[in-house]
């Protein structure tokens, strides 16, 4: 039966889907010119039949792969029983998986959402909320408590709280006037985090490792700075960890390498292993600034999606997913690093677990190109950062082999491709380091 319907959708045109869609489809993204049908496990397949190995995962999405039979069990089983119920009713699954991620954070509360950018939305709602029932909007001089702190080459997402706190132009630029009231902080710039952060800021928000920002982490000064500072006064401390965490570092969060913890995580992507869902976890303090009708959703956290995201979370556990993260990322990072030794356009791999970026000198298109001719599925991000997400069940043998088939797409572009040394890519890779006070260790351009 599941084997007559992928062939039947692999019988569909990808002409005629994609001249269906640049009829109907609203122009928002630059698509590749690829149909694919369905998945198994690590793999996906095209409308010719040909197999890729899938090292971006629909975006840190596809977390346990494609088809995951535990994932499809709990899927089928809820679809029979309710699909969406509404947030008037309770509802078997909400709560625990709340408790589990309660746990997971180390913080108390949460409010599921429909995606990422909800989330973080939802977030700064919360931490204005409790900036206003606690100082009545004021500020201890009086002055408003409304200012949000976010970092330079953010990004949170694309609603208007959201953009406003994403740093690049691009994004910002056609949408203005974005919400008020944000600055912007250098990244892991202390001096400049302390002359901004004031009485006057109601939330920090970082990405504990900036994903479409090109994999840079925030490090351990800056964060115990943020964390010091917010509490100070009075402030949340945001994570979005919503690309990198729920494991993604082998660790339940990527801030779990700090000593202290966020007053808000904000998750989702994984979440649900490819169904939509987000959620904002608070401690109690700013979880409290939330009543009934202060905040709402008609979907988020439906009885289907909840019920799959428990099953993500159970199987990470059951399965001892987070040291399989660790050692796979050694692995694929110790390949790359190896692989970079030989190839002067590789300025720099960088990451942990699997969440590595590969900055290079030069453009990445045509090595995504080129990648996809041999069958391998990554990412670039600011048009010189090479992104690799693999799901968390990926094996061994699946490293060696995409290390080998990545070496081979490396020496084809190498072959076309001249090196350029001054480039816009340069250019942002020596300002991010020189704010991360990285620059003398790293390689010379
Ligand atoms: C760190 C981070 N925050 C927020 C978002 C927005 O999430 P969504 O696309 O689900 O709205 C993204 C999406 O890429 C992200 O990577």
């Amino acid at each position: 039966m599941a084997k007559k319907k992928i062939a039947s959708r692999r019988s569909v045109s990808a002409a005629h889907i994609r001249a269906q869609e640049s009829r109907h489809l609203m122009n928002t993204y630059k698509r590749l010119r690829l149909v694919f049908t369905h998945g198994r496990g690590c793999r996906l397949y095209d409308s010719q039949g040909r197999e890729y190995l899938d090292f971006l995962g629909g975006i840190a999405v596809n977390a346990l792969g494609h088809a995951h039979p535990r994932l499809v069990r709990v899927i089928r089983r809820e679809a029979g029983r309710a699909i969406h119920l509404s947030n008037l009713f309770h509802n078997a699954y909400q709560g625990p998986l709340a408790t589990k991620l309660a746990n997971w954070s180390g913080l108390h509360r949460v409010f599921f959402t429909n995606s990422g950018t909800e989330a973080i939305d939802g977030a700064l709602k919360l931490a204005r909320a409790y900036a206003h029932a606690k100082r009545n909007g004021g500020g201890a001089s009086g002055q408003k408590k409304t200012r949000i702190l976010a970092l330079e080459n953010s990004f949170h997402g694309r609603t208007f709280g959201a953009l406003s706190i994403t740093y690049p132009q691009k994004y910002r630029q056609p949408f203005e006037p974005l919400v008020p009231g944000v600055d912007f902080v250098r990244f892991n710039d202390v001096a400049d985090l302390e002359a901004k952060f004031d009485n006057s800021v109601c939330a920090f928000v970082l990405e504990t490792i900036q994903g479409e920002g090109g994999i840079f982490a925030v490090n351990e000064p800056f964060w115990n700075r943020a964390r010091a500072l917010a509490s100070r006064h009075d402030a949340a401390l945001i994570a979005d960890e919503i690309q990198c965490g729920l494991g993604r570092t082998g660790r339940y969060f990527a801030y779990k390498k700090f000593d202290s913890l966020p007053d808000i995580a904000v998750v989702a992507k994984p979440l649900a292993a490819g169904l939509p869902l987000g959620a904002i976890i608070a401690n109690e303090k700013f979880a409290s600034a939330f009543a009934p009708g202060t905040h709402g959703t008609t979907f988020g956290g439906g009885p289907l999606i909840c019920a799959t995201a428990l099953e993500f979370l159970t199987t990470v556990e059951e399965e001892d997913l987070l040291a399989r993260v660790r050692e796979r990322g050694s692995e694929l990072r110790a390949g790359l690093e190896k692989l970079a030794a030989h190839f002067d356009f590789i300025r720099e791999v960088r990451g942990e677990g699997l969440i590595i970026g590969i900055d290079l000198t030069c453009d990445g298109a045509p090595i995504i190109q080129e990648a996809l001719r041999r069958g391998l599925i990554i990412n670039c991000t600011h048009d010189h950062i090479l992104r690799f997400l693999p799901p968390f069940i990926i094996s061994k043998r699946d490293i060696t082999e995409f290390l080998k088939r990545f070496e081979a797409v490396l020496w084809a572009v190498s072959k076309k491709m001249p090196t350029r040394k001054s480039t816009k890519a340069s250019k942002l890779y020596i300002s991010i380091q020189q704010q991360s006070g990285l620059a003398a260790a790293s390689r010379q351009l």
